[in-house]
């Protein structure tokens, strides 16, 4: 990552992980474009980070499940040729059983987790390609590979962002442009209230702090670690899954005939 009066934009700057990679990233020398809904924190964010590390932080609010104010994002970062990195951090759970979770929660969650990040990623990619340099950050989570009846929603809309940023990095693959997926345990945040739990689902000792999250997941990035479960010590579990899927993708490629144990008719 090349940081010379470029910018790092971050969404979802306004607590949380995103208030931590905002910071991380200014005391790396990057200027700051934070986008989130709620002004106020958004200002307390850059006036901390700004004093902190005397760089210079843009506010932008929008409310990333609203189409027009989406547009309005993407429109700066296709137009803009001084941003370097794009964090995609904004992302909310609707957990609980799928029967009681608002339909409409559940629809917000797509547009945040999947749609927003879909289109920023994509109004990047343009200016990226033409300059051939650009560092993706799309934040996942580690329910990405561990569906769960409390969380189908959230489960599968990280599964999707995990899948999305592996299949980018294939396509990127010949170019300077990094794309990394983070795949977090619990993080202590607000993420659970504004998910609509009252407690977390998970004991304190699971925790670890958003400042933890994001030097680790740096770290990781740093070492070119593409896909980053921060508090996985066994990296060797993951070579495992993804070569028991190559497995699956060989096989899954070498007939367009039903399987054998189909053949037999049913009642
Ligand atoms: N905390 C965890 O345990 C954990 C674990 C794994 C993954 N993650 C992921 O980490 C990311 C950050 O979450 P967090 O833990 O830092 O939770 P958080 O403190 O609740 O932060 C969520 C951020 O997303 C923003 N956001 C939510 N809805 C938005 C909208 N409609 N438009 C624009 N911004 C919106 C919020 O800003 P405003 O409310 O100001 O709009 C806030 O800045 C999420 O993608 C989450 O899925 C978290």
């Amino acid at each position: 990552m090349s940081n010379l009066h470029r910018f790092a934009v971050v969404t979802g700057a306004s607590s949380g992980i995103g208030d931590a990679y905002a910071e991380r990233m200014a005391e790396r020398g990057y200027d700051l474009i934070l986008v989130a809904r709620r002004r106020d924190r958004l200002e307390d964010v850059a006036k901390r980070i700004k004093i902190k590390t005397n760089r210079a932080v843009e506010i932008v609010t929008a409310d990333l499940s609203d189409a027009n104010d989406l547009l309005r994002i993407e429109a700066l970062l296709t137009e803009r040729e001084d941003i370097d990195v794009l964090i995609n951090n904004a992302g909310l759970g609707a957990l609980g059983p799928t029967s009681k979770v608002a339909a409409d929660a559940l629809e917000n969650l797509i547009r945040i987790n999947i749609l927003a990040l879909t289109r920023l990623t994509r109004a990047v990619l343009p200016g990226f390609l033409r300059r051939n340099t650009g560092t993706i950050i799309n934040i996942a989570s580690m329910i990405a590979v561990m569906p769960t009846p409390s969380g189908a929603g959230y489960s599968g809309s990280k599964a999707y962002v995990l899948n999305f940023t592996r299949s980018l990095q294939m396509e990127l693959a010949k170019t300077n442009i990094v794309v990394q997926a983070v795949l977090p345990g619990p993080v202590r945040t607000e993420f659970f209230e504004a998910s609509g739990l009252t407690a977390a689902p998970f004991p304190n000792e699971l925790f670890m702090s958003a400042e933890q999250l994001v030097d680790t997941a740096l770290q990781a990035l740093a070492q070119g670690e593409l896909v980053c479960f921060p508090s996985l010590e066994n990296a060797s579990l993951w070579t495992d899954l993804e070569n028991a899927r190559i497995a699956l993708s060989r096989a899954l490629m070498q007939s367009g005939s039903p399987a054998t144990r189909y053949s037999e008719k049913a009642l």
